[in-house]
């Protein structure tokens, strides 16, 4: 292993610990968790080493530009799986809504005046019209065409504007289209296919303690903007691995963390890494007893199919979700900082620097070197890409991508080559 600093490298290395790092959300079995990870991670910086799968493993540059596979990809998997399209904390209140674009399709999210959450297509069912964007508050959605409206609890039509004049309809046949939404852990996890039955529990199995342990229903979302990125697959690849950190982070996310080191843990579809950040060094060699993870271990937990909790121990998280647009070659992140302490004044400008600084990074480093990823995948179809023993996060991606795409397969698609 090296990491890649040039004798003659000017290189400032971050070994402060910011204050904002302490937390105390890791207690019991969380913390127990959070401690076999950094033991773990400490033997891996003192061999040098990384967690690593058993080989490497070769991916058909094809499956990232082929649009039947993406269809495959699209209905197969994003279309039966419970996606997690919003935290609790972006509804916080009754009679709340948050519209979102998943995978091409428009929904929105309401909270209704009971608190209970549903799910339905963000779509007027008079002409089509999308009936809101973002994050607000309303007693019912009404439509900005014709203003129609629709109630919060799962988008009964209730009132049609000049209704005498329109003429004779069933109302009962036209309210919005219901998704299945469940909300769990502090999360609302929807299915873009209407009808079909959501399993949240046995989808996220193992995982679902692992979630249920950052609280998320406890905390407070900070700011949320969208970032374009180019196929979902070449995006979500960047966030599985830290083989990447020195050579496109050399002066960021590397001053804080040591590269081409993690700990991997596959949890089903779904993944927990562990980074080692720069702070272990000076207390890898002293008594566990002075070991804090929230400060050492840079841990990413990661649902399938992409989204993100950077920090999940922390005070101040990111929190991703990398969705495909309805096309092969575009994604859609949702970039949000979400925090467990009040929002005030006192931490708005601390608040708003991090917020830019991972977005600069994310979109500016990781993000635009994926854009050149998907030019090259683009001139070098027909051959394979080559993912390492310690790129194992990546391989374990691919490998639930054909896994899912196996278990749901239907004749007449066409499935991800493999070598
Ligand atoms: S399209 Fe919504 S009220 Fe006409
Ligand atoms: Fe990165």
């Amino acid at each position: 292993m090296t990491e890649l600093i040039a004798e003659d490298q000017d290189l400032e290395l971050e070994r402060e610990v910011p204050q904002w790092l302490r937390c105390d959300v890791l207690d019991g079995e969380a913390r127990e968790q959070a401690m076999g990870m950094m033991r773990r991670l400490t033997v891996n910086l003192r061999n040098q080493t990384t967690d690593q799968a058993d080989s490497t493993m070769e991916e058909p540059i094809d499956n990232y530009l082929d649009p039947d596979v993406f269809k495959s990809e699209v209905d197969l998997i994003f279309k039966r799986i419970p996606l997690p399209l919003a935290l609790s904390a972006e509804l916080p209140e009754k009679n709340s809504f948050k519209a979102i674009e998943a995978v091409g399709v428009p929904v929105v999210m309401t909270r209704d005046a009971k608190g209970v959450a549903h799910a339905m297509l963000n779509v007027c069912r008079h002409r089509g019209a999308l009936l809101c964007e973002g994050r607000g508050s309303a007693r019912a959605l009404t439509c900005p065409y014709h203003a129609w409206s629709f109630s919060m609890d799962g988008g009964e039509l209730k009132g049609v504007y000049g209704e005498s004049t329109f003429g004779e309809f069933d109302k009962s046949e036209r309210g919005l289209i219901e998704l299945p939404c469940v909300e769990k852990h502090g999360v609302i996890f929807v299915c873009l296919t209407p009808g079909l039955v959501m399993d949240i529990d046995s989808w996220l199995g193992e995982w679902g303690p692992q979630l249920a342990s950052l609280k998320l229903d406890e905390c407070h979302v900070f700011s949320s903007r969208m970032m374009p990125g180019p196929n979902w697959k070449a995006t979500i690849e960047g966030y599985l691995e830290a083989y990447h950190f020195a050579a496109t982070h050399p002066n960021t996310v590397f001053t804080v963390n040591h590269g081409n080191t993690m700990v991997f843990d596959g949890f089903g579809p779904h993944e927990r890494l562990g980074f080692a950040l720069r702070t272990i060094d000076d207390v890898v060699d002293g008594p566990e007893e002075a070991w804090d993870p929230s400060h050492h271990v840079g841990a990413i937990f990661w649902t399938f199919p992409g989204f993100s909790i950077a920090g999940g121990w922390r005070q101040r998280m990111t929190v991703a979700l990398c969705l495909p647009t309805g096309k092969v070659d575009e994604s859609i992140t949702e970039h949000r900082i979400v925090v467990r302490h009040a929002i005030d004044e006192t931490v708005q400008h601390d608040l708003e620097v991090m917020r830019d600084w991972f977005y600069d990074v994310v979109y500016n480093e990781d993000y635009l070197t994926q854009y050149g990823v998907q030019k090259g995948v683009a001139a070098t179809g027909g051959h394979t890409q080559v993912f390492g023993r310690n790129e194992i996060g990546v391989q374990y991606l691919h490998q639930t991508i054909n896994r899912l795409i196996d278990e749901n397969y239907q004749e007449g698609y066409t499935k991800p080559r493999v070598v």
